[in-house]
């Protein structure tokens, strides 16, 4: 019975390590240690043994019983780590493969170049103002001292909704409607769009944006105006960026200038960009008119204020080196794309 033991854990154990499989390994625990195994009719048979032997083969059965059961598990155990192992690496993702780009957005070049001054402005103390864009004909033009007939409105081609009723040619009425509504100090600036029935080409266009400026209190000078538009100026355009006034006219200031700034591209020797001058013109500004304080109920033996204002386009142009307005509008995502 001790070599038939024997020759069984030796059988086993060859047995087992052939086997690479699960069912394998099951097969083997089977035929020895299962309820017909060959293990067990060997235990079966241990009552013909003599008082003296069946304590020493009970051991030896015993052994080889637990030496089996301890090899099937710890086979198993290694069997089990390796076909876990082998689907991991057959899951594995790979993870340079490149994935599906998403295309995020990102703001329009005009959005940006309006975040952009109102950020400037809104440093310098400004709050901002919005208006309609259909506007009463009274704020557009009347409280700003253009009155009926006032070949200023020639200028600024109009599109009447009714004899009252304008799309705004620009944004000063906003600028209207805030001094009858509120009291100095006041200092504001006003984006938004503007209309005027122009034919489109590479500078004109029916819709445009522009963006106005308004302080009033005591004692706001022409030398105000000027350090502001400098500042400004340096802001959007670089340190190294100069500006002059010309005379010019305008109904709701007095006196009136167009400002121009020290050209981007050349830096005020001449080029192409400004045409040889040195020179570009970016904003119409001035000293509000004592008769537009008065309409809009403001004492202009108290008070003072200027005013500026500027088409964004025409900056968003200057900023980007764009050279065709109609680039803006036409939604073009190889171009949106490049800003
Ligand atoms: N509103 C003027 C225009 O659209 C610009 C301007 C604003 C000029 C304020 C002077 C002062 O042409």
């Amino acid at each position: 019975m001790r070599e038939q033991l024997e020759s069984i854990r030796a059988n086993a154990e060859t047995e087992l390590s052939k086997a690479t499989t699960l069912q394998e390994f099951e097969a083997i625990r089977v035929k020895y240690l299962g309820k017909k195994g060959e293990l067990t009719s060997v235990l079966r048979g241990m009552g013909a043994l003599s008082a003296d032997e069946r304590p020493i083969i009970g051991q030896l059965a015993n052994e080889v019983r637990s030496f089996l059961e301890e090899k099937i598990e710890e086979l198993l155990t290694q069997l089990n780590e390796k076909l876990k192992i082998e689907a991991l690496e057959k899951e594995k993702i790979d993870i340079s493969l490149p994935g599906k780009k998403k295309f995020f957005g990102k703001k329009h070049p005009l959005t940006q170049v309006i975040d952009e001054l109102e950020e400037i402005f809104l440093g310098m103390g400004y709050q901002i103002a919005e208006g309609p864009e259909v506007e009463l004909d009274y704020f557009n033009f009347g409280a700003l001292n253009i009155p009926k007939n006032h070949p200023a409105r020639d200028v600024q081609d109009t599109f009447y909704i009714n004899e009252d009723v304008v799309l705004r040619t620009q944004t000063s009425p906003v600028q209207a409607r805030v001094m009858k509504s509120q009291s100095p100090p006041i200092r504001i600036i006003c984006p938004g769009r503007v209309y005027r029935s122009d034919e489109v080409d590479a500078t004109h266009s029916p819709v445009f944006n522009q963006i106005e400026g308004l302080v009033i209190d005591k004692g706001v000078n022409m030398g105000d105006l000027v350090g502001t538009l400098q500042l400004f100026a340096q802001r959007v355009f670089g340190e190294n960026t100069k500006i002059r006034l010309r005379p010019h006219h305008f109904p709701f200031t007095e006196p009136s200038a167009e400002v121009d700034v020290t050209c981007w591209s050349c830096g005020g020797s001449g080029c192409r960009m400004c045409k040889g001058e040195g020179w570009v013109e970016i904003l119409g500004a001035g000293m509000v008119n004592p008769k537009v304080l008065i309409e809009c109920g403001i004492d202009p033996e108290v008070y003072t204020g200027f005013a500026f204002g500027m088409g964004i386009e025409r900056i968003a142009m200057a900023k980007f080196n764009i050279d065709d307005l109609r680039l803006l509008v036409e939604n073009d995502l190889r171009f949106l794309k490049q800003f």
